[in-house]
């Protein structure tokens, strides 16, 4: 932790996503002195920019759109939220206004997913929840001041490597390799993480670990010793983890999930 805090250590993450493990880190260190934070999706390194830059524009423009929907009876919302799913997925550049929709659909959509089709058209359904908070200004604020100095790459978790100037910490949590047909949750953005991509992951893991940095990556376990192929000769532990995004609320339960580390091998 310390050498997190102090920079001697950078923190990277190529699958950023929603960021769960460096906003916990960032708050445990009040803050962590060299950070990368990478991801595929535009949208989203653009939503960490809007927040980032310019945090009060993007609180505004989150509050005005709370009104709105909260001013709405149950049925006018559903229109409303499809309306802003269309002017989401027709905006370009607009980094504050894109934002503040992402954050928006995020918090009524279904189970706060974020799924995109083959046309790379933002489509989960609506979803229905009674009383959401849609501007939580104090997480935001909380997040903004955690993204400050943050280097916030967007891309192919492939080109974080060669930015890379300090020996690292790398969290990698990708898409996740379905553990049964029904499962199959994994097409955040329209390019599938099949098992061609585990490979590449695999490969690129190897590779930080050759160039001297320490990696941690989280993946489902599938059961059928893939992953102990894949990663062989580095260390593998089984963890039980909670699930909570499934369409099936009774599948939400904790599972066995993998966590694979070069630390101690
Ligand atoms: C399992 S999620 C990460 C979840 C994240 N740790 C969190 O706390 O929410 C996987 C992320 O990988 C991103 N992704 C998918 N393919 C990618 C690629 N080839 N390179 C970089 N990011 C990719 C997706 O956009 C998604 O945000």
């Amino acid at each position: 932790m310390r050498d997190l805090t102090a920079g001697t250590l950078g923190y990277a993450e190529p699958f950023v996503g929603g960021g769960a493990v460096f906003f916990a880190l960032a708050q445990a260190c009040q803050g962590l002195a060299q950070a990368t934070l990478n991801d595929a999706n535009p949208r989203l390194i653009g939503a960490y920019r809007a927040l980032q830059e310019s945090p009060e524009a993007l609180l505004a423009t989150l509050r005005a759109l709370e009104a709105d929907y909260l001013a709405l009876p149950a049925d006018g919302r559903r229109a409303f939220y499809l309306a802003q799913r269309k002017r989401f997925n027709a905006l370009r550049g607009a980094e504050v206004e894109c934002a503040a929709l992402l954050i928006f659909l995020n918090r009524t959509g279904f189970n706060g997913l974020y799924r995109e089709n083959a046309r790379g058209d933002f489509n989960v359904p609506f979803g229905r929840h009674a009383n959401p908070t849609i501007c939580d200004a104090p997480t935001l604020m909380a997040d903004a001041a955690a993204l400050r100095g943050v280097r916030l790459l967007c891309g192919d978790f492939a080109r974080l490597l060669d930015t890379l100037t300090r020996p690292s910490f790398v969290y990698l949590d990708p898409p996740y390799k379905p553990i049964s047909a029904t499962s199959s949750f994994n097409s955040y953005t329209k390019r599938p993480f099949d098992d061609a991509e585990q490979c590449r992951l695999a490969a690129f893991c190897r590779e930080l670990d050759r160039r001297g940095h320490r990696f941690l990556l989280s993946n489902s376990d599938p059961g059928d010793g893939f992953f102990d192929r894949l990663y062989a000769g580095f260390r593998i532990e089984r963890v039980r983890a909670r699930r909570s995004v499934n369409a099936n609320p009774a599948k939400r339960g904790p599972i066995d999930e993998l966590l694979i580390s070069n630390q101690g091998t």
